[in-house]
This record gives C-alpha cells, sequence and structure tokens, in this order.
C-alpha cells in the first residue's frame, strides 16, 4: 500500500504515543505529509524529527485538544504549512481514574466531566474544525477512536468512559450521514487490549495483571499492537475503504464478535 497518500496531508492527535504514534508513522510510511498533534511537546517533537529521519514529511503542533483555540489553531496552522487537510485521525481518549471502577454512584461530577471531555469534547472539537475545512475543500476522511467499552459494560473503564466512547460512535455515525454528500468520509476504530502507556500507569506488575485479565475476553488470545490499530485507520482512510462511512471497525481479537 506504499504510496497511497501521495500528496494528501493527514493530521494525528495523540500522535505522541501509542495508537497515535503508529497511526502517524503509517500515514507518512504510506506517502502522506503528517501533522502530529499532542500536548506531550518533547515526544511529539521526537516523533516527527524520528519521521523526518525516515526520510518523510512530518510536523509536530503543540495542541490540547479539548480546547477550541487549540484545535482551530491546529487546522489552520495544518493548512498554511502543508497546503490543505485530507486525512484526520482523532485519537485522544482518556478516563479520570476517579471516573473508573463499576462503583459509580461514588464518583465525582468533576471526574466524570473530564473523562467526558476527554472522549466525546476533544472528537466534537476536531470533527468541528476538520469538517469545517473539507466541506469547502474538496472533501476527506476521518478515523475517530472509540472502544469497546463504548459498546459494552466495562467495569474497569467505568461509567463516564464507556458514555463518552459511546458519545463517539453516535457522533461518527452522525457527521457520516451529514457530510457524505460533501465527499467527507467518517469512520471509527474500537481497538481491543492494545498495551500502551495507558496500561503502565501504576506500574508494569498492574499491567501484566490488567493485560492478562483483559486478553481473556479476546478469542484470539494475545495483546494488540498499536500498528495493528494503526491499520485499520490506514484502511478507513484509505480509497479501498472508499463505500464505509459511519461504520464502527473492532479491532480486538474477536471480542466483541461473542455478543
Ligand atoms: N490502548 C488500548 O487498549 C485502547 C483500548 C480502547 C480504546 N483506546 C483509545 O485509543 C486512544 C489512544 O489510546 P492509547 O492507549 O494509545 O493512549 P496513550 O496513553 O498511549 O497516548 C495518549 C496520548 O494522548 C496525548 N494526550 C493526552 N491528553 C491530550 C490532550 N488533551 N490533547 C492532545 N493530546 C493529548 C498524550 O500526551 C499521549 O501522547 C484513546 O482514545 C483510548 O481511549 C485505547
Amino acid at each position: 500500500m506504499t504510496g497511497q497518500f501521495e500528496g494528501k496531508v493527514a493530521l494525528v492527535t495523540a500522535a505522541a504515543d501509542g495508537i497515535g504514534a503508529a497511526t502517524a508513522q503509517a500515514f507518512a510510511q504510506n506517502g502522506a505529509r503528517v501533522i502530529l498533534a499532542d500536548i506531550n511537546v518533547e515526544l511529539g517533537e521526537q516523533r516527527a524529527e524520528a519521521l523526518r529521519a525516515a526520510g518523510h514529511e512530518a510536523h509536530f503542533i503543540r495542541t490540547d485538544a479539548t480546547s477550541e483555540d487549540d484545535v482551530e489553531a491546529l487546522i489552520r496552522h495544518t493548512v498554511e504549512r502543508f497546503g490543505g487537510l485530507h486525512l484526520a485521525a482523532n485519537v485522544v481518549g482518556d478516563a479520570h481514574p476517579g471516573s473508573a471502577g463499576p462503583e459509580f454512584h461514588q464518583q465525582s461530577l468533576e471526574a466524570f466531566e473530564h473523562t467526558i471531555k476527554m472522549c466525546l469534547s476533544t472528537t466534537f472539537l476536531c470533527l468541528k474544525h476538520q469538517i469545517a475545512h473539507m466541506i469547502d475543500n474538496g472533501g476527506g476522511a476521518i478515523a475517530n477512536v472509540t472502544s469497546l467499552a463504548g459498546m459494552l459494560y466495562n467495569g474497569w473503564g467505568g461509567s463516564a468512559y464507556g458514555a463518552g466512547k459511546a458519545g463517539v460512535i453516535r457522533m461518527t455515525k452522525f457527521a457520516a450521514v451529514s457530510y457524505a454528500e460533501h465527499g467527507i468520509r467518517v469512520n471509527c476504530i474500537a481497538p481491543g487490549v492494545t498495551p500502551t502507556r495507558a496500561y503502565y500507569k501504576s506500574g508494569p506488575e498492574h499491567a501484566k495483571t490488567l493485560i492478562d485479565q483483559q486478553v481473556i475476553n479476546q478469542p484470539i488470545r494475545r495483546a494488540i499492537e498499536t500498528s495493528e490499530q494503526a491499520d485499520g485507520i490506514i484502511w478507513l482512510c484509505s480509497d479501498h475503504a472508499a463505500m464505509v462511512t459511519g461504520h464502527v471497525l473492532p479491532i480486538d481479537g474477536g471480542w466483541m464478535a461473542q455478543y
């Protein structure tokens, strides 16, 4: 699939690490010029530099995806720097520690709202400003990132994360229908167990226990690589998926197939 995005500009949020970093690399390896957006300046700059060292065109822009000013500026700078925006992966999403776990009657509104902001508001802001550009410039393809927690009960993730990620699915489908006639496709991936820094927050022992516990739910019983999540985003944004929009693609080793 090398070179399929030649002449295209791709934007990736949460691009400094995890699934976002793998997605930025995959867009670049497929010929796109890539804008990496993240709040982590040091790691984001490193990722962009590594892509340039490998011969790709890549640029990092510090962006807090919960800030409308930042997201609006990100799209403006992307277009100014690379002359357009054709492809986007909206990867930012996380749960506040205070909104995790099954017992949400003990959780604060502050933790709930933080998680909704991270999962849903970031997706709204990115879609809003990406679509505002694409609608007047020949369309584009966008991939959001939801979670299995948006489709089934996940006690560990908590109600706010599940509600936020369910919202990402609904928003994906809404945008897909609303903008299909403008040549804009909007889809999302739903990752299964994909060990990233998010898993290692409480140390390697805890991460191993968590991964082992969760992988049991996947008929294909191994953890998923970030590059395997990126492969799904690349396909959804490619012309191979020209008739695919409003779709949720679980990349989950068969977890969802059991329901
Ligand atoms: N890893 C999994 O198993 C898994 C499973 C289901 C869903 N997801 C979803 O996939 C997405 C990526 O997860 P990951 O595990 O790769 O995460 P990660 O923790 O590896 O990376 C997250 C990145 O987001 C950046 N970030 C955090 N807040 C930001 C903000 N406000 N603005 C811009 N960037 C910000 C961080 O600096 C970091 O670089 C998330 O939406 C997550 O909910 C992941």
